[in-house]
């Protein structure tokens, strides 16, 4: 999935800095991914730690990490059923159709109007059987995760949920094909949550706590809006032009409260090691949070500078590299 502030391209160097600090032995660790997004920090860690605890705020998290992090022993006839839902005839009168595709009459189009149906289809079934109890929790969120990564493949938009596009581009008009979201299998057992981190911090602990919250102002359940509505299935109006859905704004995409909340995640964590991940343009610097940092005990940081492609305004259809700077933030803490 391309999700804003994913660590797909970073989560080697992570693992790689995080060993450095606590040792290559990881066996016996409990490692936080405290604003898991898609899960691929977690996913890097979970054949070589004792437990992931997993969260998230988003609910389409959640589910991914349910899947993703939770689910670690193979699952009987899994491709069964997947191929069962993809087989299914498509339903005109479910929620996504009706209020987020054109030919329903609601004047959004973020899905064509078959994928729209086929989502609404593929989810009411999935729905149907949790409810029947035919299905069991670990297939309910391996479906679910499949369901939501193939819609993701086919959405009309430029990137994010915070807008459709006018007209169907190329990749929203080929028909979604339900693909299986396999996951690592583990022997040791993980925990998901889907909890304000600094709520969750306090109920918590464990060796290693790494952080990822966002940078900047954007609100992931506004970008994300839509992956929320198929994995919540619930009914509600949508809003405006958009059809967002009401949401929960994190602290950590506000100017005036991400200093407080994040100092207050930092002083509650009983982890010894702490890693955060956040880049040279986020709503704090790198002062600000070194200074906070440092009140709870040993800090050092590293740096990792990355190429990222971003439209050159000037002439649309070139691509100009753009400089970063990732950071990584290392506490040990003293208690
Ligand atoms: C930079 S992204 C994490 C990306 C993730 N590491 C990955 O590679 O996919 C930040 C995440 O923090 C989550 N988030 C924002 N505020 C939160 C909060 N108060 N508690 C828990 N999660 C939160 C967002 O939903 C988002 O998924």
């Amino acid at each position: 999935m391309n999700y804003i502030g994913s660590k797909s391209k970073l989560s080697s160097w992570i693992k790689e800095e995080v060993k450095k600090v606590v040792g290559r032995d990881l066996s016996q660790k409990v490692f936080c991914d405290m604003f898991a997004g898609t899960g691929i920090v977690g996913r890097t860690f979970k054949k070589e730690v004792k437990q992931i605890v997993s969260n998230d705020l988003e609910h389409y998290s959640f589910v991914l990490n349910k899947n993703y992090i939770e689910n670690h022993q193979e699952i009987e006839d899994k491709e069964k059923y997947i191929k069962e839902l993809d087989d299914l005839p498509l339903l005109d009168n479910g929620f996504v159709y009706q209020n987020y595709c054109m030919g329903s009459g609601s004047e959004r189009q973020y899905f064509s109007d078959d994928n729209g149906k086929k989502i609404d289809t593929i989810r009411t079934k999935i729905k149907e059987w949790k409810e029947k109890n035919k299905i069991n929790s670990s297939l309910y969120y391996f479906l679910l995760t499949s369901l939501l990564e193939s819609a993701d493949k086919v959405a009309n938009t430029a990137s994010v949920y915070g807008a459709f596009l006018k007209h169907i581009k190329k990749s929203a008009s080929k028909e979604l094909v339900l693909q299986s979201a396999n996951f690592i299998k583990s022997d040791n057992t993980h925990k998901v949550f889907n909890m304000d981190s600094n709520e969750l911090i306090k109920e918590i602990s464990g060796d290693i706590l790494y952080l990822d919250p966002p940078y900047n102002q954007r609100q992931y359940s506004a970008n994300y809006h839509i992956l929320n509505t198929i994995t919540k299935y619930d009914s509600f109006t949508p809003n405006g032009k958009t059809g967002l859905r009401q949401y929960t704004r994190s602290n950590y995409c506000k100017k005036g409260e991400v200093h407080s909340s994040f100092e207050d995640l930092i002083k509650n964590a009983k982890f010894i090691y702490i890693f955060l991940s956040y880049n040279n343009e986020g709503l704090m610097s790198k002062d600000d949070v070194k200074t906070i940092m440092s009140k709870y005990g040993v800090y050092s940081l590293e740096t990792k500078e990355y190429k990222r492609f971003k439209a050159d305004k000037t002439q649309s259809r070139k691509h100009k590299a753009d400089k970063t700077y990732e950071y990584l933030h290392i506490l040990k803490k003293t208690f």
